[in-house]
């Protein structure tokens, strides 16, 4: 695709518009791009797919996260508390003149990356009633970025009720573990005890490597500076993982899944996790998904446990209504060949909150 300068300001602008009230900062950051052609202009370095305003913020918050550009850094809620106020845009334009080359490598050869361990919240409940019913859990999370989701039975939670009367309760800190909070609507079976993984695997096109600073820096740089609790807990999480490492495998998500079910199925009964991966397959991928999963549940007791975006994923079938653009939460069970597929709750993407039997 041939995109002029003219485009790439357009989706600035764009982002402005649709994020600017969420996400002040970087709002204030696209309406300055989109009014300098040569801020903009700088997206062309990224290759095509990837020239996206969220790109260019990842690529100078990283070098914020190793001290570079201070004036700048002063304006990021994450990085100085209370932040500036007023004009950020001239401060981020002598930023760009300065790091202009930096960040053209970064665009040239990264793509966003994240790792929201938020969403564990959401599986938990899920997860600790398949555990009810099977046993020990043998669990694959598929596009596992850097495998934090398998963490999961090692947070904390709090579930709280939200407007109406939700499930209530939480799993204890134990010792400076992350604290994932969640306001809930509806009969969520909040656990009382933590699942029992017998074997944790991680599956994704390209893990992140947390033994490398760069590539552990890049999760934070691309968490938006708005949203100060998400750093938080990924500061966590990865304190956790550096000292329990979990293995992400290099693999395609449908090519590469029977392997992967395999190796875990020996210790247990293996649990398919997808959190906001399978939106990044084609339609067409995201059906022989579904067809492979099938084909090992007819041969094995299965569950997978999807918390996707319905509208991205039509290729799952799970896009009951034309409406449906939040994060779903399905559970496909394989029993003695059977399948069965339930609906159970609709949630924050990042798992703030979750509406159960929605
Ligand atoms: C938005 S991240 C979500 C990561 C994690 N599941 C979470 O909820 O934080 C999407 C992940 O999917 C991975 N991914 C994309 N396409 C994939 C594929 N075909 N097979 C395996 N992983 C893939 C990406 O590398 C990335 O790590």
């Amino acid at each position: 695709m041939t995109e002029s300068v003219e485009d790439l300001a357009r989706r600035f602008a764009d982002f402005a518009r649709d994020h600017g009230a969420g996400a002040p900062l970087y709002g204030q950051l696209a309406t300055y791009a989109a009014a300098h052609p040569e801020v903009s202009a700088m997206l062309l370095q990224a290759p095509p797919t990837q020239r996206l305003p969220v790109l260019m913020f990842a690529a100078v918050h990283d070098l914020l996260l190793v001290g570079a550009g201070p004036e700048l850094a002063r304006f990021y809620p994450n990085l100085t508390d209370p932040p500036a106020s007023g004009d950020v845009g001239p401060v981020f334009g002598r930023f760009l003149a300065e790091h202009g080359e930096q960040v053209a490598a970064t665009l040239a050869t990264r793509h966003t990356q994240t790792n929201e361990i938020g969403r564990c919240a959401v599986l938990l409940p899920a997860l600790a009633t398949v555990a009810d019913e099977v046993g020990e859990i043998a669990m694959l999370d598929v596009g596992a970025s850097a495998g934090l989701t398998l963490l999961l039975d090692r947070y904390a939670y709090r579930y709280s009720p939200g407007g109406d009367v939700g499930g209530v309760g939480g799993l204890g800190d134990e010792g400076g573990v992350p604290l994932l909070l969640c306001g809930t609507r509806g009969a969520v079976p909040v656990p009382r005890r933590r699942p029992r993984l017998s074997a944790r695997l991680g599956l994704d096109a390209q893990p992140v490597d947390l033994q490398d600073p760069a590539q552990a820096r890049w999760l934070a740089a691309c968490l938006w500076p708005d949203q100060p609790e998400r750093f938080a807990r990924l500061r966590g999480a990865l304190k956790l993982a550096r000292a329990q490492p979990v293995e992400v495998r290099a693999g395609d998500a449908v090519t590469d899944l029977a392997s992967c079910v395999d190796l875990i199925a020996v210790a247990g009964h293996p649990v398919v996790t997808t959190t906001w991966v399978l939106n990044y397959l084609s339609t067409e991928r995201q059906r022989a998904f579904v067809a492979e999963l099938d084909r090992l549940g007819a041969g094995r007791d299965l569950t997978w446990l999807s918390l996707e975006s319905p509208v991205l994923t039509p290729g799952l079938g799970f896009l009951e209504r034309a409406d449906e653009d939040g994060s779903v939460l399905h559970q496909v069970s394989w029993r003695s060949g059977r399948r069965q597929t339930e609906r159970l709750a609709v949630c924050h993407p990042h798992g703030a909150w979750m509406h159960w039997g929605a």
